[in-house]
């Protein structure tokens, strides 16, 4: 094969993670052969990619259908999952076939989600077109819906039966779509591998202005490694804890003050930004807790700001970002958790922390004006 690369996710059923570009090859043999049938999952805007992929599947011998399932959010929903249960009733999937989601993380969410109801589970390969789902939502087995409560309310962990990271699909992704994902790369740069966080800073002109096709040799590379690296992270992370009994949680740094953002913004920040924002913050915290050098919290302003991401929040909000993280589905009784740092790569767990100090780490938060609007990686662009 080319040189992509395979990182193995080890657990109770090891898998591939396969980066590299026009993998869509491999696909079978992921699926594996004791499948007969095969649904490929992909919103509408990845319709021709789908069809391409249908009838690679059907070359390959597969009985391959597709579905069609909403853009983003609205894909996971109950409404939505049980139109494809319904779908798989008609096409009468068995235990040995398989389901494929293409797309981004709602589509990869979704797609693993009825993959782990259909008959208490089914094979799911996840082919994951932005650069937020190769290096988080499609690996690692969390698969879930929202309901009108909140988001991944209900879900399931489930391991896929393997991941394609095909970096062609980067080439039409949005500049901020790219900047957003970027973030979770900063996140596991600082959570657990510094060299990330030296191709961000080295490349960060390059990257914020990411021009897709037109993007140098050179910045395809540095984004190669860049997910590679982080998969990597990932992949050591939820073979040791899939459930999240203990060290997966660090791949949380920086979420609990982003889900809040999120959920005060109703949903129109994008996870990336948001959870930007919730990393100065944790950054903060670690170094009120005592244990986080000055130049370590600098150093997440300095790169986060180089990729044009958010860093500051408003300040008049404090009061429902906290009891949004009262509520977050992390927390444990009325216990607020955070990850923290107490420094690069070596992330603890702050619990319970004094509100005080909650309060000081906000005010640096607060301190600068809020940035954010039209121009910028923070609002979603709603299609
Ligand atoms: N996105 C965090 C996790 O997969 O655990």
């Amino acid at each position: 094969m080319n040189d992509a690369a395979r990182i193995t996710v080890q657990g109770a059923v090891p898998y591939d993670v396969v980066v590299g570009r026009h993998l869509l090859g491999e696909l079978p043999a992921l699926i594996g052969p004791d499948a007969r049938k095969v649904l490929v999952i992909h919103p509408a805007a990845l319709s021709t990619t789908a069809d391409v992929l249908q009838e690679d599947l059907r070359a390959s011998g597969y009985d391959a259908y597709v579905a069609e399932v909403p853009d983003a959010e609205e894909a996971k929903t109950a409404q939505v999952a049980a139109f494809l249960w319904g779908l798989l009733g008609q096409l009468d999937f068995t235990r040995t076939d398989a389901i494929v989601g293409v797309g981004g993380g709602a589509t990869t969410d979704l797609a693993g989600f009825v993959a782990a109801t259909w008959l208490r589970g089914i094979r799911v390969v996840q082919v994951p077109t932005t650069l937020l789902a190769m290096v988080d939502a499609a690996v690692g087995g969390k698969t879930g819906i929202n309901t009108a409560e909140g988001k991944n309310l209900v879900g399931a962990f489930h391991p896929p039966a393997g991941v394609l990271c095909d970096l062609a699909s980067l080439e039409s992704l949005d500049r901020w779509d790219l900047v957003a994902g970027l973030a979770e790369v900063v996140k596991t740069g600082f959570i657990a591998d510094p060299r990330i966080l030296e191709l961000v800073e080295e490349h960060a002109d390059a990257l914020r202005g990411w021009a897709g096709a037109e993007a140098a040799p050179e910045t395809w590379a540095v984004l190669a490694e860049l997910i590679e690296r982080s998969v990597r992270v990932k992949a050591a992370v939820v073979g040791e804890d899939l459930k999240e009994a203990g060290l997966r949680e660090i791949l949380n740094y920086g979420h609990t003050l982003g889900h809040a953002i999120e959920l005060t913004e109703r949903y129109q920040w994008r996870h990336g930004a948001a959870v930007s924002v919730g990393m100065v913050f944790a950054a903060e915290l670690g170094r009120m807790a005592g244990k986080l050098p000055d130049d370590v919290v600098d150093r997440h302003r300095a790169i986060l700001t180089s990729l044009g991401l958010p860093v500051s929040y408003r300040g008049d909000k404090w009061d429902q970002l906290l009891s949004a993280m009262r509520r977050d589905k992390k927390s444990r009784g009325d216990l607020l958790r955070f990850v923290v740092l107490d420094d690069v790569a070596q992330p603890t767990r702050l619990e319970g922390p004094d509100p005080a100090l909650l309060v000081a780490a906000y005010a640096e938060v607060a301190k600068e004006p809020p940035t954010g609007g039209p121009g910028t990686p923070v609002q979603l662009t709603l299609g």
